[in-house]
């Protein structure tokens, strides 16, 4: 059977194929900004460095999803509703109990979140009330529940959140048992705040492609989740680990690195659609495992890492190919303690704040996507019954 490629009947000359919609703008957004040539970050007009060093995760998320920071009664208000709503109902609970231990924590989230959508009817979307509630059980719920697999996993309960305890410092708690070290805490919450967002990557967009149906928020969350666990996209700080921990020591670097560019291999780690310049998010990043490493002792993968950053500059660098926000992040949440598979699910607790900013952007402006295809398909062929076609 000959499966040769013709035109489609519809006239498709003047379309061009984008594949990745490279440069193709989908929507308009007043969320983020990136200036991939200057290394520059914004989350609504507000540099990264400044929010990591002056914000905290959830005030950013104020500020992402309603587009102006907080008053200081706005910020109480919001910090005390999620204190309530983290904890899972005990439905949700036992249903994780159910799900197999040696599954990804990511098929675990994207199976938790989207069960929310069960127990918490679908209103009016364009209601205020059940947008900021939505938003609070979503931003309160997700750690609770990356948490809970964890401890589900390794065959004991959940625990509580702590009412006592702010964002990060409950999260953690929840994951080690243990009351963290407040610059642990305090390091977690600004890896939050630079995950938080970073306009229309895979994830995101995925979340207004399932948000443009009008469907609930929960599956909008569900469904960024998904997209969210390939290891082109938030899964590649864990392969960054493996990288490393292969290199194992800095003299290898260059010659791994000649090696993996001579097999058109790629380096895990580093590269960006937008950024040509090194990723300010992982200087950031970078900053913070210095932090931790002089408080607790350093990682011998970090020298391999810099070993990495300083051999691929000659040898990457000219084609615009840098380390990116998965570069220096797995490192700094080895150092928390956090084990290697949980290091996407926590990106997921960051960036459903973006998910939810581009959720609501996405319904004050609504149009269903609908993009179109250039068929190169067979034409319309005659049926050929079962016992007349040639076996393979
Ligand atoms: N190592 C080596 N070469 C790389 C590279 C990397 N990490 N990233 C891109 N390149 C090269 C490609 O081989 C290609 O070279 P060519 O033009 O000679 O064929 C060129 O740069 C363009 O790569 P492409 O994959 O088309 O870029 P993209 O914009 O589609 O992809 C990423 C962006 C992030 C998916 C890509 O850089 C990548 O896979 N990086 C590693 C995974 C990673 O760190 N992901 C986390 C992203 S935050």
């Amino acid at each position: 059977m000959e499966h040769k490629a013709i035109e489609n009947s519809k006239n498709t000359s003047n379309l061009v194929l984008r594949p990745g919609l490279e440069g193709v703008p989908v929507t308009q957004s007043a969320i983020c900004d990136i200036d991939g040539n200057q290394g520059e970050l914004n989350y609504r007009g507000y540099p990264i460095a400044e929010l990591a060093a002056k914000s905290s995760f959830l005030e950013t998320t104020y500020l992402l999803i309603w587009g102006e920071l907080p008053s200081a009664n706005q910020l109480r208000e919001f910090e005390e509703a999620i204190q309530m709503h983290r904890r899972l109902s005990f439905r949700v609970r036992d249903m994780m109990k159910c799900f197999p231990e040696s599954g990804h924590p990511m098929d675990a989230l994207q199976s938790s979140a989207a069960s929310l959508g069960l127990f918490y009817s679908r209103r009016a979307i364009d209601d205020p009330e059940y947008i900021y509630d939505a938003v609070v059980r979503l931003i309160a719920k997700i750690p609770t529940m990356v948490a809970a697999f964890q401890l589900i996993r390794k065959g004991e309960d959940p625990i509580r959140p702590r009412d006592d305890l702010p964002y990060s410092a409950n999260f953690l708690y929840m994951l080690t048992e243990r009351e963290p070290d407040p610059l642990a805490a305090r390091v977690f919450d600004r890896c939050l705040i630079l995950h938080a967002e970073h306009s229309l990557n895979a994830s995101t967009f995925s979340a207004r492609v399932t948000a443009s149906t009008l469907t609930d928020p929960y599956a909008v969350i569900a469904s960024a989740v998904g997209t969210l666990a390939g290891p082109l996209h938030g899964g590649a700080n864990e392969d960054v680990i493996a990288m490393l921990e292969e290199i194992h020591s800095p003299d290898k670097a260059k010659e791994y690195l000649q090696r993996a560019i001579a097999e058109k291999s790629k380096i895990m780690g580093f590269g960006h659609r937008e950024y040509k310049v090194k990723d300010p998010r992982a200087t950031l990043l970078q900053s913070f495992a210095e932090d931790l490493f002089a408080r607790f002792g350093t990682d011998a993968m970090y020298d391999v890492a810099k070993a990495v950053e300083n051999e691929a500059s000659p040898l990457l660098g000219p084609k615009g190919i840098y380390p990116n926000v998965d570069f220096y992040s797995g490192l700094v949440y080895r150092k928390l303690g956090i084990p290697r598979d949980l290091f996407t699910p926590i990106f997921a607790i960051s960036r459903v704040a973006g998910w939810l900013a581009h959720w609501r952007e996405q319904l004050s402006a609504n149009r269903i996507f609908r993009p179109t295809q250039i068929y190169t398909g067979a034409k319309t062929r005659t049926w050929i019954a079962l016992d007349e076609r040639t076996k393979n």
